[in-house]
């Protein structure tokens, strides 16, 4: 069995429920507190022992591939001062992992920019993180948790959380038989076996909403070759994922820790001061 080793971040969304502020920088790119949203997920990609790190970026977003370099000038600048330190956390993120790039060309929607991502990934099983969807707890991270998932069950894995119905257009929302499995929480595994993207409440097959991490195997990408624009006229993952849920080929996840969606100003904001008062 090969152990997964690479996450991709698709980064290439324009951001558009936080312009203008996403006008010239990357939404991947705002901070909470003094790291960008990025950075908090290759951390925890590093901790679930994934260093290679493929960003799928788009026009406008070339701050990212400097965020995870070296700037020489910088650093030249700050040697020898107490300022030296700030640099130390995304030194070791640079020092621990390689990035590689592609870059998507056309915006059309999350699935088609995994798919841009193949070329980075090959024929191997990979996490995808969506950094605008920020996770903390204590003990392990939820990257972590689902790779140790994967390396049992050998199949794609969505992390899912419970929302409330009203919330349910704005997620992929799944419905499946609980796994009962002794070394999980009662009911926190599901054989999914429905998907829909971003349902009305009413259409809504359950209240478990895919959250920004899933773990992929290869034969994803021939589903989403063949995957038509869907919800919003966009290449769905959730419509590609439903293909594999078919063959019982899905595990919906849910997981342990907090999630906050940076994607829009009230989750940022929460984010925001979550991470404000853990870290005094
Ligand atoms: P979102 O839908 O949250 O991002 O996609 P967005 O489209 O940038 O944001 P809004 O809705 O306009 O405010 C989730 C993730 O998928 C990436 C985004 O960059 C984000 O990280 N994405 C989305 C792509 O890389 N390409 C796409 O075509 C769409």
């Amino acid at each position: 069995m090969s152990k997964i080793k690479k996450c991709l971040f698709p980064a290439a969304g324009y951001g558009t429920r936080f312009l203008p502020a996403t006008k010239a920088i990357p939404k991947e790119m705002l901070p909470v507190l003094t790291k960008p949203l990025l950075q908090y997920g290759v951390e925890e990609a590093i901790k679930a022992g994934l260093n290679t790190i493929a960003i799928v970026t788009g026009h406008g977003k070339r701050s990212i591939e400097d965020h995870f370099d070296i700037s020489y000038e910088l650093e030249h600048q700050i040697k020898g001062t107490s300022k030296e330190s700030y640099l130390t956390e995304i030194r070791s993120v640079i020092n621990a992992c390689t990035f590689s790039y592609t870059r998507q060309v056309e915006m059309k929607g999350l699935g088609h920019a995994i798919l841009t991502g193949e070329t980075l990934i090959g024929d191997e099983a990979f996490a995808v993180v969506l950094a605008d969807d920020l996770c903390d707890n204590d003990g392990d991270g939820v990257l972590s948790q689902m790779v140790e998932l994967y390396e049992k069950y050998q199949c794609c894995i969505v992390a899912v959380e419970e929302i409330s119905p009203e919330h349910s257009n704005k997620y992929g929302v799944i419905a499946g038989d609980t796994i009962n499995d002794s070394t999980y929480a009662k009911d926190s595994l599901v054989r999914v076996n429905d998907m829909v993207e971003k349902p009305e409440p009413q259409d809504a097959p359950s209240n478990l909403a895919i959250i920004g991490r899933y773990i992929l195997t290869p034969d994803i990408f021939d589903v989403l070759r063949e995957t038509k624009p869907g919800k919003g006229g966009e290449i769905q993952i959730t419509d590609a994922l439903l293909e594999m849920a078919k063959i019982g080929k899905v595990i919906a996840y849910k997981f342990n820790g907090t999630r906050f969606d940076c994607g829009n100003v009230d989750g940022f904001v929460e984010a925001t001061n979550y991470f404000y008062k853990k870290r005094k």
